[in-house]
């Protein structure tokens, strides 16, 4: 069933496996959203692309990405399931877009900031430096009224906003101006090892990889950095590592967080760590089944991703033409 209003997400390909913050910040929700919305969901490989990578990896990272998707429960026929490079619109809008961008603007983007400061900015590319931009042509091309992602992705949410009504205020009513969709429970899942940062693909000690094996999942989840104390309560603030796990369990349980906390009254942090391991491993296992299948035909899966690009270039081809009318170029008649 698909709802008039639009949503449209992405995901870089950049590592083997998803991470738990991938799944509860985002995929989890998008799957929801497509019974209820017009959805349209797309591996970001441009975007892995502004960091040096492996060719080989990445054309196998975007398959494995893809089946992924599928295999958490996005349905190909309910949404539009995508990968970004094989609609060369992406391309096209994003240097219209960062022909409106201030210099300053961009520089303020803090994702660019952390980044390019971990390889020092003379390495970091000036495709890392517009990544904020070409994403938000990725999102303005769909019309998107929605934009379900994580906590780390609302500053370049309120980039695409400032960019699509300042195209609007400039050459004439063109872009929807989207809004973002963070649920905030699941918004920021923390770093097992340092939950005073967020997971992340890129600190593998810390996350949690759900193609991972049961057993590395399990003991992964069971040294969780915690605190000193020992009493199990939801406290975000004072607590973060004891709250991240009581959020993942809350979530993979489908309960309440505060309900979760007060069962393990008086139980101990291991009792704690021991259960949310379990029921991770319980979404993993069939999870990681369910991927290798899908991977195990590889033509189909690019028969799905090829269809799905298909349908999604029919409306970006029509978002560009109408950019490029307003801003004044003139079409060709071939
Ligand atoms: P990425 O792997 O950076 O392409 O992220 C894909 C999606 O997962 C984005 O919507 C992110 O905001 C979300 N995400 C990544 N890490 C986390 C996290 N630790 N907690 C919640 N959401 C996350
Ligand atoms: N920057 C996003 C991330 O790292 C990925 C992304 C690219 C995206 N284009 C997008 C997310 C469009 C939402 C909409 O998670």
């Amino acid at each position: 069933m698909s709802g008039t209003e639009r949503v449209l997400s992405g995901i870089q390909p950049t590592a083997g496996s998803f991470q738990l913050g991938n799944y509860l910040g985002a995929v989890r929700h998008w799957v929801s959203l497509q019974d209820t919305h017009d959805a349209f969901y797309m591996i970001v490989d441009l975007h892995s692309i502004t960091v040096e990578q492996d060719p080989v990896e990445l054309r196998a990272n975007t398959l494995l990405a893809y089946a992924q998707l599928l295999a958490a429960g996005i349905d190909s026929d309910r949404a539009t399931l995508f990968i970004q490079s094989q609609v060369p619109e992406h391309a096209q809008l994003g240097w219209v877009m960062q022909c409106i961008t201030g210099f300053g603007e961009a520089s303020r983007m803090t994702q660019f900031k952390d980044k390019s400061s971990r390889g020092g900015t003379d390495h970091a590319s000036v495709g890392l430096f517009t990544y904020p931009i070409l994403q938000a042509a990725d999102i303005l091309l769909y019309q998107a009224d929605g934009v379900p992602v994580g906590e780390d992705q609302r500053q370049h949410l309120e980039l695409t906003r400032d960019l699509a009504q300042r195209f609007n205020t400039r050459y004439g009513k063109t872009f929807t101006v989207p809004k973002p969709l963070i649920v905030k429970d699941t918004a920021k899942i923390l770093d097992l090892q340092d939950p005073t940062s967020k997971m992340s693909k890129s600190l593998p000690t810390g996350a949690v990889f759900l193609l991972d094996e049961p057993r590395v999942i399990t003991k992964k989840l069971k040294s969780a950095v915690t605190d000193s104390e020992t009493e199990v309560r939801f406290d975000p603030v004072n607590k973060p590592g004891v709250s991240n796990l009581l959020t993942i369990l809350a979530t993979f349980t489908d309960r309440d967080v505060e309900q979760v906390a007060a069962d393990y009254d008086g139980r101990g942090y291991g009792a704690l760590k021991g259960d949310t391991a379990e029921a991770v491993v319980e979404f993993a296992g069939p999870f990681a089944e369910r991927v290798r299948e899908l991977e195990s035909d590889p033509a189909e899966l690019h028969r799905l991703m090829s269809a799905g690009s298909a349908k999604a270039r029919v409306i970006a081809a029509q978002t560009l033409a109408l950019t490029y009318d307003q801003l004044g170029l003139v079409a060709a008649e071939f």
